[in-house]
């Protein structure tokens, strides 16, 4: 009874920690990879699409994707930066095999994907212009949200623009259903649980341009743009 008020009562609860570890995030999503896109088209598209809006990707750009995923965003990222350069990093070799086979459909597009880390990035400093990221925030621990933060600060341009999408605490009673689901089974979810980033955005010296609450089968969604 109580896990559930508490999960329920929204942002009177604390922010949870991450219960499963990175060395384990590739297994968990290997194995779901080809069941993602279910999940990933029910609850997440709108807030998806929202980042990308934001985005606001003009032809010729430097891209990089974060946490790629089964290439849900990447494919728009790449039809709207055709002649620009787009690059998707994952951690999961199962996710980026999705997103390889998702990329078909674009004969002849230019993108690399790669296996890669958002806490150690292989771009340099300064050389990115839209750096986009979506649900990669709520299954890293506390002690490695600023470090991804200070990469992503690192690789963009000054005035380089991210656009963030993260499973947020819930602003709504019945946006607590996911929490709950995480406290009973952290896999379950994904490794996935609440976090609120904006913030730690201001910390890190980005400005944050807009930030939006979404909710879609109950499940909460913070949608950010940020500058650096
Ligand atoms: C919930 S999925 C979201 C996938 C995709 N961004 C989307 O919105 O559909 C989380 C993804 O983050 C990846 N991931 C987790 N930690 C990461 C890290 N430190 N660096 C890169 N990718 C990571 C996982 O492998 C997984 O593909």
């Amino acid at each position: 009874m109580r896990l559930l008020s508490q999960c329920c009562a929204g942002n009177a609860s604390a922010t949870l920690d991450a219960m499963v570890p990175q060395q384990e995030i590739c297994k968990v999503y290997d194995r779901i990879a080809p069941l993602y896109d279910i999940w990933g088209r029910l609850a997440e598209s709108r807030a998806r699409m929202r980042a990308i809006e934001l985005a606001g990707i003009a032809n010729g750009s430097t891209v990089l994707e974060a946490a790629v995923g089964t290439g849900l965003a990447f494919l728009e990222i790449v039809q709207r930066n055709r002649d620009g350069r787009n690059m998707g990093i994952d951690l999961s070799s199962g996710m980026l095999e999705q997103s390889r086979q998702r990329l078909r459909s674009l004969p002849g597009a230019s993108y690399v994907l790669a296996i890669g880390t958002a806490l150690d990035l292989a771009q340099g400093t300064g050389t990115i212009d839209i750096l986009i990221n979506n649900y990669m925030f709520d299954l890293l621990a506390d002690e490695d949200l600023d470090r991804a933060l200070r990469e992503f600060k690192r690789v963009l341009k000054p005035g380089g623009k991210l656009a963030l999408v993260n499973m947020t605490k819930s602003e709504t009673l019945s946006g607590g259903f996911y929490e709950l689901l995480y406290r009973l089974s952290p896999r379950l979810m994904g490794g996935c649980r609440g976090v609120r980033l904006t913030e730690k955005l201001k910390q890190q010296g980005f400005s944050v341009e807009v930030r939006e609450y979404h909710q879609q089968m109950l499940f909460p969604s913070e949608v950010i743009l940020a500058r650096a």
